[in-house]
C-alpha cells in the first residue's frame, strides 16, 4: 500500500486554538508514547498500568493498541511486511493527531521493523518516545498469553513474529524495559519518571 499524497487541490487549515493552548488547557504537554516489543512482552499491560497512573494523576492519556485497533481502523490490514507497514504508518498519523490536540498518546504495537518505527518516529519528532519492551523470545512464549505461540509453532499461524516473522529490536530507543525483570509497577514508574524529567507531565511535589 502506496503512502504517497494522492489527492490534490488540498489545502492546510489553521484553526485559532493553538497545540500551547491545549497544552496550557490540559496542565502538561502532548507526547508519544510508543511502546515495542514481542507478543507477550508486557506492551499492553504496561501501556495500560500506564495509562491509569496517568489518569489517576489529572493526565489525559488513551492507549492505542494493536489488537484493539485491527479490529476498526486497520481491520483491513494482516501481518505481511507491507500490512504491518502501513499499520504502523497509521498508527504513527494517529498519535500525531493525539500528541497535536495536547494528549499523551500510548501505543502498544509490536511494530517489528526498525524502518516503519523511524517513519513514525520521523512523523512525531521529538514528540517520540521509543520504549522498548524487552523480554526473550523463550519468556514470551512460555507466557503465552493467547496461545498464539503454540498455534505458530504448530504452522498454525503463518508469518508470526518471532517465529516466522521478524523482530527488530530498536538501535538507540529513550528507554528500555526489561519486562522479566521488573514489575508492571515498576515499569510504569520508570515511563513517568522520564516524562518527569523531559517536562512533559509535572513532577509530582
Ligand atoms: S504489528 O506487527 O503490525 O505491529 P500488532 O501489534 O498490530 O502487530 O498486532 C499484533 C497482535 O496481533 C499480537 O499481539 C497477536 O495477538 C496478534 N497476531 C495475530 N497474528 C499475528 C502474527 N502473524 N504475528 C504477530 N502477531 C499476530
Amino acid at each position: 500500500m502506496s503512502s504517497e499524497q494522492k489527492a490534490t487541490n488540498i489545502t492546510w487549515h489553521e484553526g485559532n486554538i493553538t497545540r500551547m493552548d491545549r497544552e496550557r488547557l490540559n496542565g502538561h504537554r502532548g507526547a508519544v508514547v510508543w511502546f515495542t516489543g514481542l507478543s507477550g512482552s508486557g506492551k499492553s499491560t504496561i501501556a495500560r498500568a500506564l495509562e491509569e497512573a496517568l489518569f489517576e494523576r489529572g493526565i489525559r492519556a488513551y492507549v492505542l493498541d494493536g489488537d484493539n485497533i485491527r479490529h476498526g481502523l486497520n481491520k483491513n490490514l494482516g501481518f505481511s511486511p507491507e500490512d504491518r507497514q502501513e499499520n504502523i504508518r497509521r498508527i504513527g498519523e494517529v498519535a500525531k493527531l493525539f500528541a497535536d490536540a495536547g494528549l499523551i498518546a500510548i501505543t502498544a504495537f509490536i511494530s517489528p521493523y526498525r524502518a516503519d518505527r523511524d517513519q513514525a518516529r520521523a512523523i512525531n519528532g521529538e514528540d517520540f518516545i521509543e520504549v522498548y519492551v524487552d523480554c526473550a523470545l523463550d519468556v514470551c512464549e512460555s507466557r503465552d498469553p493467547k496461545g498464539l505461540y503454540q498455534k505458530a509453532r504448530a504452522g498454525l499461524i503463518p508469518e508470526f513474529t518471532g517465529i516466522s516473522a521478524p523482530y527488530e529490536p530498536p538501535l538507540n530507543p529513550e528507554l528500555v524495559i526489561d519486562s522479566a525483570a521488573l514489575s508492571v509497577d515498576e515499569s510504569v514508574r520508570s515511563v513517568i519518571s522520564l516524562l518527569e524529567s523531559r517536562g512533559i507531565i509535572p513532577a509530582r511535589s
